[in-house]
């Protein structure tokens, strides 16, 4: 199905990951493609490679999205490349895991400017070429953790419970403006991120799983696609994908 043929989509963080997965799915169907990443260049030209292959134009452009103003750069590029940016996967995310004993004020910053301060930056210079095409999807990852909290992530827990918030905040005020807005939750997912893991708490973590496993990159991938396909009517909404560790 090539639905998504002649939209311009942007995934930041596309480079591996739940990113690359969301990135080939809507290249699948049919979307132009750029995706972003912070250091890993042979990640990004491996999903380059990847997204041609699907039949449509690809493009991977480095930038450190902490730092506000590149990720600005990074929306304008696209929009100098292919004139227009019609779904928009703020997809790119760290962990700096501590308890609150340990975790520093540098911890802190670190990941609110890369999982939060990145959201704002992006959704914020796209909304000038939505408001102008009246018509956008922005698909903002969160996590399970921003709505239930979790021992020793302080520092993420707030970025994700921000990014709810956050795009319940814009979705109201682009509403009817043809832009929808929504945050895709993720539960534990098989990427690098959660290998970073110990074996022991994997086996943990799992028995707090109702379906007894991890979610794996594609299975959050399929649902950023609904909303970016089919999600005409959905706006406001944070869509769980997450094995049932949170209801
Ligand atoms: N995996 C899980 O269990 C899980 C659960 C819930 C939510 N999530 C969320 O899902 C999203 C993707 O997670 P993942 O597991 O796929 O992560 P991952 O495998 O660690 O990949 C992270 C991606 O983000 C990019 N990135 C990191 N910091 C960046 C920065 N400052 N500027 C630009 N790009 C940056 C990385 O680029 P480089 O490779 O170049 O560094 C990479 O492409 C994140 O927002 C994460 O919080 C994940």
């Amino acid at each position: 199905m090539q639905d998504l043929k002649g939209k311009v989509a942007i995934v930041t963080g596309g480079s591996r990951g739940i990113g690359r997965h969301i990135a080939l799915q809507l290249a699948a169907r049919g979307a132009d493609v750029a995706i972003n990443y912070r250091s890993r260049q042979s990640d990004a030209d491996e999903a380059l490679k990847e997204i041609e292959a699907k039949g449509v134009k690809a493009l991977a452009i480095q930038a450190d999205l902490s730092d506000m103003s590149a990720a600005r750069s990074l929306i304008q590029q696209v929009k100098e490349q292919w004139g227009r940016i019609d779904i928009l996967v703020n997809n790119a995310g760290i962990t700096r895991d501590k308890s609150m004993k340990k975790l520093t004020d540098e911890d802190w910053n670190e990941v609110l400017d890369t999982n939060l301060g990145s959201v704002y930056a992006t959704c914020s210079e796209v909304l000038k070429t939505m408001l102008d095409q009246k018509f956008g999807r922005i698909i903002n990852i969160t996590s399970f953790v921003g709505q239930a909290g979790n021992f020793g992530q302080a520092n993420y827990a707030a970025s994700k419970g921000g990014i709810i918030a956050f795009s319940k905040t814009m979705a109201l005020e682009t509403a009817k403006n043809g832009i929808t807005v929504n945050s895709i939750a993720p539960g534990f997912t098989e990427t690098e991120m959660l290998a970073q893991v110990p074996e022991n708490i994997r086996e943990q973590i799992i028995a707090r799983i109702p379906m007894a496993r991890f979610g794996q990159p594609e299975e959050i991938a399929r649902a950023v696609v609904f909303l970016a396909a089919e999600g005409d009517y959905i706006t406001g909404q944070q869509i769980n994908v997450n094995g049932g560790v949170y209801m």
